[in-house]
């Protein structure tokens, strides 16, 4: 039987997401520089035990209980306190613990777009974000980076257009420190001007922050929403990179306003994020688990972006270029404009046995052929020497040999 003419027109707008396709491969002596994946070594797993032993035996009736749709009380207030330390101003009311950073995604995307609506992204972006927000039908626009990160000077030029075409700019999506896929961070000056220009042409600003825990060179910059006066920032971050993906916890902060859309589009959604990784995150924040990560963090992923740079330098080919990160989880890669990294993946993966993702999936207007991310966060010291050696010797090739052949 036929069962796919069952399925609702808005499934065409799905895609499947390539790093999600990739990680398939992991383990088949494949080097996998696919996905964003936090090295298994740093998973607190002896005081994450302790704690889940703790909360079993002490609050069984709670941790194992439904809680509601917002998140647990105790979790808020603490993650309240937490964002105060990095100087963004939040009570307990105004934190939505998610089911990881994606979830609140697609809740924003559910409450914030309608078809048509504009909505601007760096350009390269988050590929999770762009699937989420496909769904809703937005014209996505995306705006370019260099060493400073997003151009906001020709946000401001795609601003006036939008505005002189009688087109609704509802937001823009950005990634401020160490952004994915790029791993470049939005300079001071140009964090100011874009919340300047969310002002003159008054739209929201949703920052996904994941990765400023661990920068490694200098201070960490002040999040967006420790810049916002008017409150139409929407700031969101994840124990995914800091503690572990596994536990599916992430926060939204944002004004009371649109929480109340946030949470009642929730319990749609998940009903609620799962209340015993809820308590694990209480727990390791106020025993300070979380705190002593990041240094641990830092020190993890600095030697690996340093490894991949190291062999960057040593094994690519001339004409081939990359960003130099300073923190977070990927490198971004520009290879000659005759090679295809899309077209080239599949010999990666059988031949010469490295993954890495395609950057045409981190784009919104079509582009990015001859680009490709490239993360370190994952195998290790080694291994990623060995990536980079396989991978040069791949583009080597391919720019020596036309594309297709072999
Ligand atoms: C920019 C960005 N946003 C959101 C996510 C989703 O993370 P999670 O749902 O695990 O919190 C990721 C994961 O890699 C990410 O890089």
């Amino acid at each position: 039987m036929e069962l796919r003419r069952f399925l609702s027109s808005r499934t065409a707008l799905m895609r499947a997401s390539q790093v999600r396709e990739l990680l398939k491969w992991i383990g088949r002596d494949v080097i996998s520089l696919g996905g964003g994946i936090p090295d298994p070594s740093s998973f607190p797993a002896r005081d994450l035990r302790e704690i889940l032993d703790d909360i079993l035996s002490s609050r069984p009736e709670v941790a194992l209980q439904y809680a509601p749709t917002e998140g647990v009380d105790e979790l808020r207030e603490e993650l309240a306190r937490f964002m105060g330390r990095r100087g963004i101003k939040a009570s307990a009311d105004n934190v939505v613990v998610t089911a990881g950073s994606q979830e609140a995604l697609e809740l924003l995307a559910r409450i914030l777009i309608d078809k048509g609506d504009v909505v601007f992204m760096e350009n390269p972006t988050y590929l999770g974000a762009i699937q989420a927000f496909r769904i809703y039908e937005p014209r996505m626009l995306g705006v370019p980076l260099d060493g400073e990160g997003m151009r906001v000077d020709v946000l401001e030029g795609k601003l006036k257009r939008a505005r002189a075409q009688g087109l609704r700019v509802k937001a823009i999506y950005v990634i401020p420190t160490c952004q994915n896929p790029t791993g470049i961070s939005l300079s001071g000056d140009r964090r100011k001007r874009l919340l300047e220009l969310a002002e003159e042409y008054d739209f929201l600003v949703v920052e996904d922050d994941p990765y400023s825990y661990f920068v490694f060179e200098g201070a960490s910059p002040p999040p967006l929403k420790s810049l916002d006066t008017s409150g139409r920032v929407i700031y969101l971050s994840t124990a995914s990179k800091v503690l572990a993906p596994g536990l599916r916890v992430g926060w939204l902060v944002a004004e009371e306003e649109l929480l109340d859309k946030v949470v009642t589009a929730k319990q749609a959604v998940t009903l609620q994020t799962s209340t015993l990784s809820q308590f694990v995150l209480l727990e390791a924040l106020r025993r300070g688990v979380v705190e002593r990560q990041l240094p641990r963090l830092r020190k993890i992923y600095r030697s690996k972006r340093d490894a991949m740079l190291e062999a960057l330098d040593e094994y690519m080919p001339d004409g081939v270029k990359w960003t130099r990160p300073s923190g977070g989880m990927f490198v971004w890669l520009e290879v000659p404009e005759a090679l295809d990294m899309s077209a080239l993946l599949y010999r990666a993966l059988r031949r010469y046995k490295v993954a890495y993702v395609p950057g045409t999936a981190f784009h919104v207007e079509g582009g990015g052929h001859n680009t490709a991310r490239l993360s370190y966060s994952y195998p290790p010291v080694e291994a990623i020497r060995e990536a980079i050696r396989r991978l040069a010797s791949l583009i080597s090739d391919s720019l020596r040999a036309p594309q297709g052949a072999s």
